[in-house]
Order: C-alpha cells, then sequence, then structure tokens
C-alpha cells in the first residue's frame, strides 16, 4: 500500500456503485480510480465516465472482472450484493490478490452472529494475505449500530437500546424500492419475504455488532416483515398509481433477546410517502439519552460516502475482516 493516494477498483456498477465511483473520482487528491467492473455486458467496454453520467473520459474501461484490470491496486471499493452466499468468492479473490476492501455487502457488516464459519474463514484469508475488509453502509454500518454505539459511551450503564428509521423509499434508488415490495400485491410481498427476496437485510448484524461493543450475550433475534398497504396513492413525478390494497413498502421490526428479556429493539418504516422520515436511537441507561435525526440520514449518498471515506481507515488498520467498531470513526473531508 502506497502513502500517497490510494488505488482504488469499483466493482460493482449499480445506483450505489456508480455513487461510490463519482465520489472517488471527485477525490483526486487522495484516490485514483485505476479500475472499474461489472457484469452487466450493457456497460462493460464502456469508458466509466459513461457509465456514472459524468464528463469523461476518465480513461478507466469497464471490465468483466478482476482480470481485465492491469494497474496495481490497493482496495476494491465492492457494492455487487447483500448476501454472503453471492459475494463470497469475489472476496476470496480479493484477499488472495492482496487488496484490503471497503464493501456494502449488508451481510458482511458484522458476520460473526449469523455465519461464524464465513467469518473465520474471511478472516484467516485477510490476515494470511495481510489485507482488511471492512464493510460499511447507512444500514447495517451507521445508524443502527454506529451511532447507538457511540452514544453509549457516555453511559455509566444500559439496560436497552431502541432505535427506529423511518424513510420514504420514493428518495431512495430503484433497487432499493424493488426489496421494499413497492407495488406488488400482499400475496406477492409475503412470497418474496418467505423466500428472502424482500426486507430489509442488516437488522441482525446491526443488533449483533451493538451487542458485541457493550459486551452483552444475544440468545436470539427476533424478526417480523409485515407489509404497508396502500390506500390508492399516485406516485409524485410520474402517472403510476399504486391501488388501494397493494403493497407501498415494509414495516420491519427486530428485537434482540437475553435471558428472555428484549434489549435491543428496531423498528424500520421504508414505504412510499412515508410521513415525517427521521432516525431515532434511544439508550436506557443512565443517563438515558435520544438522539433524533429529523428527515433521517439520507441513505444512498451515506453508503457511498461511508465507502470512500473508509479507504484511509481500512488501509491503516491492521489486517482481518473487522466491523465499523472496530476502526476509527469515517470522517470526510472539509472544504470551505
Ligand atoms: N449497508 C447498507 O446500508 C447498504 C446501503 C445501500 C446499499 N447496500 C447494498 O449495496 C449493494 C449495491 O447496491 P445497488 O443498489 O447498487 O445494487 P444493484 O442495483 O443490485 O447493483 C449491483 C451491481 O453489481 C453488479 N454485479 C453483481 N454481481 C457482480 C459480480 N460478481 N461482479 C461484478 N458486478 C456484479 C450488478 O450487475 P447486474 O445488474 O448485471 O446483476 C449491478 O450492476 C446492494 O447489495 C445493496 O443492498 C447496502
Amino acid at each position: 500500500m502506497n502513502g500517497g493516494r490510494k488505488k482504488a477498483i469499483c466493482f460493482g456498477l449499480g445506483p450505489i456503485g456508480c455513487s461510490i465511483a463519482k465520489l472517488a473520482l471527485m477525490r483526486k487528491d487522495r484516490i485514483e480510480v485505476v479500475g472499474a467492473i461489472d457484469i452487466d455486458p450493457n456497460i462493460v467496454g464502456k469508458d466509466l465516465a459513461s457509465v456514472i453520467g459524468i464528463d469523461g473520459p476518465t480513461g478507466v474501461i469497464v471490465k468483466s472482472d478482476l482480470r481485465g484490470v492491469t494497474h496495481d491496486a490497493d482496495i476494491v471499493l465492492h457494492a455487487t450484493g447483500s448476501f454472503l452466499s453471492s459475494t463470497r468468492s469475489d472476496l476470496i479473490e480479493f484477499c488472495k490478490k492482496g487488496l484490503d476492501v471497503v464493501s456494502t455487502t449488508e451481510e458482511l457488516a458484522f458476520p460473526w452472529y449469523r455465519h461464524a464459519d464465513y467469518a473465520a474463514e474471511i478472516d484467516t484469508l485477510a490476515k494470511q494475505n495481510g489485507v482488511t475488509i471492512l464493510a460499511v453502509g447507512v444500514n447495517p454500518g451507521f445508524v443502527l449500530d454506529f451511532i447507538p454505539i457511540a452514544l453509549s459511551g457516555v453511559c455509566s450503564s444500559v439496560k436497552k437500546v431502541k432505535g427506529e428509521r423511518v424513510l420514504d423509499s420514493l428518495t431512495r434508488r430503484l433497487p432499493f424500492q424493488r426489496k421494499t415490495g413497492l407495488g406488488l400485491t400482499v400475496d406477492e410481498f409475503e412470497k418474496g419475504v418467505r423466500e428472502g427476496r424482500l426486507g430489509h437485510v442488516g437488522l441482525e448484524e446491526s443488533i449483533a455488532m451493538v451487542a458485541s461493543a457493550l459486551n452483552c450475550h444475544i440468545d436470539k433475534v427476533e424478526q417480523i416483515v409485515s407489509p404497508k398497504i396502500s390506500q390508492g396513492m399516485t406516485l409524485s413525478g410520474s402517472h403510476s398509481t399504486i391501488e388501494k390494497g397493494k403493497v407501498l413498502g415494509i414495516i420491519q421490526t427486530a428485537r434482540g433477546l437475553f435471558d428472555q428479556k428484549e434489549v435491543i429493539s428496531y423498528r424500520m418504516e421504508m414505504y412510499a410517502g412515508a410521513e415525517n422520515p427521521h432516525d431515532s436511537i434511544t439508550i436506557v441507561g443512565e443517563p438515558e439519552i435520544t438522539l433524533c435525526i429529523p428527515n433521517g440520514t439520507p441513505g444512498d449518498l451515506a453508503t457511498a460516502s461511508l465507502v470512500v471515506n473508509s479507504i484511509e481507515r481500512v488501509v491503516e488498520a491492521c489486517p482481518g475482516l473487522v466491523s465499523t467498531k472496530d476502526l476509527r470513526p469515517a470522517s470526510s473531508v472539509l472544504i470551505p
């Protein structure tokens, strides 16, 4: 790893990957984008500028896999999927090539609770190859884990952690709206939840990360995913209507239990037209403390920023698989 500009490969160019690439290219003094990868044949072979919608060219041509990148690189900015089952082989390849990783894979944010074998495998490989692997994002990775952990630092004792995130899905990217089931029938929604295609991934990871930081053992996490039903709604900016009885989005709750007591409880409301969007965290303890972020944290920009703002803290970290609680906070740049 060189001491100056970090050489980064943008891996996955969906809406989040494109935002990451744009931001990385804007930080020319600190970051050099040396490669871009996506499996979508419609963008492979194009200059990165035309894919992410900026003036170009950048000289970086999108390739279909890592073998196409001929430059040496320091770090991969990875944004392809939520699940370890689909990202595992790429992560193993990054380790073997000696590349640090900042990823948006939700299940990687704190894999020690639900995927301990996988976490051990990646941690061992990362250490053998001298690289650091971190997954970040707005959630998991910030609102419902980093913030409560940081807030708890001023408490002499904690009895419970509560969190609520309400967001209007129309302010988010299309893949996000799809994951909330917008426009589906209730039957389609319930099938999607059963098959794991719908619903927020990451509440368990956030709960496990907070519990681990607060030195609390979690026996289990219980989750309920319910549809928010439309009373009839015309989507602003389009002529589409979500008919009465169809799905506007998701209400998802998760409870972390210790000794049959609820110690961490989270509620997420993510649907079209949600009113009073906000993030709210309460630490029930001594003292009791609540932080509310009016309008909520804008998830897509926050996630891309956290990835790019994590490059330096990952580069300077000891090798291994780490979570956001293990490193100094991500920080942006101040340009007056
Ligand atoms: N932690 C958080 O808070 C947070 C926040 C936002 C997003 N995320 C996660 O970040 C990921 C990216 O978000 P998104 O909305 O941009 O997702 P997306 O629309 O699914 O984009 C992913 C992109 O990666 C490509 N891709 C998939 N597998 C690949 C592979 N093995 N190699 C190279 N490219 C591959 C996809 O190509 P195809 O379209 O051709 O498959 C697509 O272009 C998602 O998993 C999302 O859930 C996490």
